[in-house]
């Protein structure tokens, strides 16, 4: 089957990117990018494409080109429906905040909805491909839906579960470790598989295309949030070790890393991993595990999320205590907002829970992300429900400069590892801060050397303070 028109249902951090490349690197295929959320669409259709609603390096490209060629963004759904042979559901699964399964397992009313509306509006037999991050066993319920509510015609349910990071999105779609298409083993399920396989190939090379029974591939995608996840977490309890023992944790990294058994990446200790899916994907399994009865199971990966709270408590608490044991009224500079560079997303950072415990402590805070707006900073300390928010205005500031908020401070602390830090002038920034002058850097990423010249009193994750 040759697929002509592709529709995508949710146009966030995963279907927009995605569906660009697709269309990108297809232009014989029809794609248009759906979403309920019109302000999203607008901001997708903007003319000025640094106005896009995500930020990703290279995106501005992909999209400048197709858009408006093959590449479509709208908010009628029904339609777009309508037209596609071929329907990726890319909307949201979060952690479900109510009722069975609250703080743990993944609230899939947008996935139903999703099915519930193709089988309504499908008028001819479709594809549907699950983008979203789901369950194990997801794709039976999509199915029984499409099947119970639909007019008669035919579905067939892939599973093609999306491994992109954000900050690298466009290359990692360009260039992917894998594809991952799980499908029925029926003569039709393998017809859907090849239709998927064949839009992949235009430029995935075929030995990357790896295709499964549907239960495999919506398993693997939980696995490989959880396995990164774990060796965030397996290094930054490694950072609490080495601060107490004066091992540096790049060091220890780079010779663990050097074993190819073990290999370099995700070695890197942080103040914490955030995002996201690790955390709501890694509750996700561990409610699965525990509802076969799995309990050593879902005991094993939920210390996983353990940990990595206990690293940002670790990181916040510590800048309480080397700041004399109190940071009240004291001015602390956030260089960083998001949950990790090159993004402007800010889900499950660690910065917000940061910032909360500091703002307990009557910290005030000023922060400078260069990606992050103001009323996405005040959103997330708001969603918290920690204080009032006009509490929140008044304790934490935004500023649009990094020499502006970090002028009259006590201490700074890196949250996010944006390249720009190590270029500023911090000859500058330490004249016109308090003294003594603290930079607590929690991604390990400023020449602590020159800092301390300066005249700086440095903490860095995993090494702690130069004794
Ligand atoms: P997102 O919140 O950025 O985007 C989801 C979009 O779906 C929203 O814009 C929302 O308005 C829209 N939506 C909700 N219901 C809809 C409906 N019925 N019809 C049309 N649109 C609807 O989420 P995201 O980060 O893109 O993640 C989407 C899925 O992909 C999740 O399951 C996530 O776990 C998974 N995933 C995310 C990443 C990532 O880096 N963000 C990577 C891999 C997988
Ligand atoms: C992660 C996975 O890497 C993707 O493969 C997956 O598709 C995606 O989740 C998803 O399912 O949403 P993402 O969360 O975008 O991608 O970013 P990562 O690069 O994985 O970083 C996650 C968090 O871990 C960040 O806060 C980052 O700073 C932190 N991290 C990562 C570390 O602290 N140390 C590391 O060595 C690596």
């Amino acid at each position: 089957m040759n697929v002509k028109n592709i529709c995508c249902l949710g146009a966030g951090y995963v279907g927009g990117p995605t569906m660009a490349v697709i269309a990108q690197q297809c232009p014989h295929i029809n794609v248009t990018v759906v979403d309920v959320n019109a302000t999203r669409i607008a901001a997708w259709n903007d003319a000025d494409l640094d106005k896009l609603p995500v930020f990703e390096p290279g995106l501005d490209n992909v999209v400048g080109e197709a858009r408006g060629r093959n590449l479509f963004f709208s908010t009628d759904v029904d339609q777009a429906i309508d037209e596609a042979d071929m329907i990726f559901i890319s909307v949201n699964t979060p952690t479900k905040t109510y009722g069975k399964g609250k703080g743990m397992a993944a609230d899939l009313k947008y996935i139903e909805l999703c099915a519930r509306q193709i089988a309504s509006v499908s008028k001819t037999n479709k594809i549907v491909v699950e983008k979203s991050t789901l369950p194990v066993r997801t794709a039976s319920a999509i199915k029984n839906i499409l099947d119970h509510t639909g007019n008669g015609v035919e579905f067939q349910i892939l599973s093609n579960p999306e491994f992109l990071a954000e900050g690298t999105a466009v290359d990692d779609l360009l260039a992917p470790d894998r594809v991952l298409i799980g499908g029925d083993t029926s003569d039709k399920g393998q017809e859907a598989i090849q239709a998927l396989v064949d839009v992949y190939a235009h430029w995935v090379p075929k030995e990357r295309i790896l295709t499964t029974n549907v239960w495999s591939s919506e398993l693997s995608k939980l696995t490989a949030n959880a396995f990164l996840a774990q060796r965030v977490s397996s290094i930054n309890s490694m950072s609490a070790l080495c601060e107490k023992t004066g091992a540096d944790v790049n060091e220890v990294a780079k010779a663990i890393g050097l074993d190819s058994r073990i290999g370099s990446k995700f070695l890197k200790s942080s103040v914490g991993f955030g995002g996201s899916c690790f955390q709501k994907d890694i509750l996700n399994l561990v409610y699965i595990a525990k509802t076969y009865g799995l309990n050593e199971v879902a005991d094993y990966w939920e210390q996983v999320i353990i940990m990595n709270d206990y690293q940002k408590n670790r990181f916040s608490n510590n800048i309480v205590s080397t700041l004399y044991n109190t940071v009240s009224g004291k001015k602390i500079t956030f260089l960083g907002w998001a949950f990790k560079k090159d993004t402007n997303d800010t889900r499950e950072s660690a910065a917000i829970q940061v910032a909360d415990n500091l703002l307990n402590e009557q910290a005030h805070i000023a922060v400078y992300d260069p990606k992050v707006t103001e009323e996405r900073i005040y959103a997330d300390l708001d969603y918290l429900n920690t204080r009032a928010e006009e509490e929140n205005r008044s304790l934490l500031n935004v500023k649009n400069d990094p020499y502006e908020a970090c002028k009259d401070s006590h201490a700074i602390a890196v949250l996010t590892e944006w390249d720009e830090f190590k270029t500023y002038d911090w000859q500058a920034i330490y004249d016109n801060m308090l003294k003594p002058a603290f930079v607590f850097d929690g991604r390990g990423i400023l020449d602590i050397k020159s800092l301390e010249n300066i005249g700086f009193v440095c903490y860095s994750i995993g090494k702690g303070f130069n004794k």
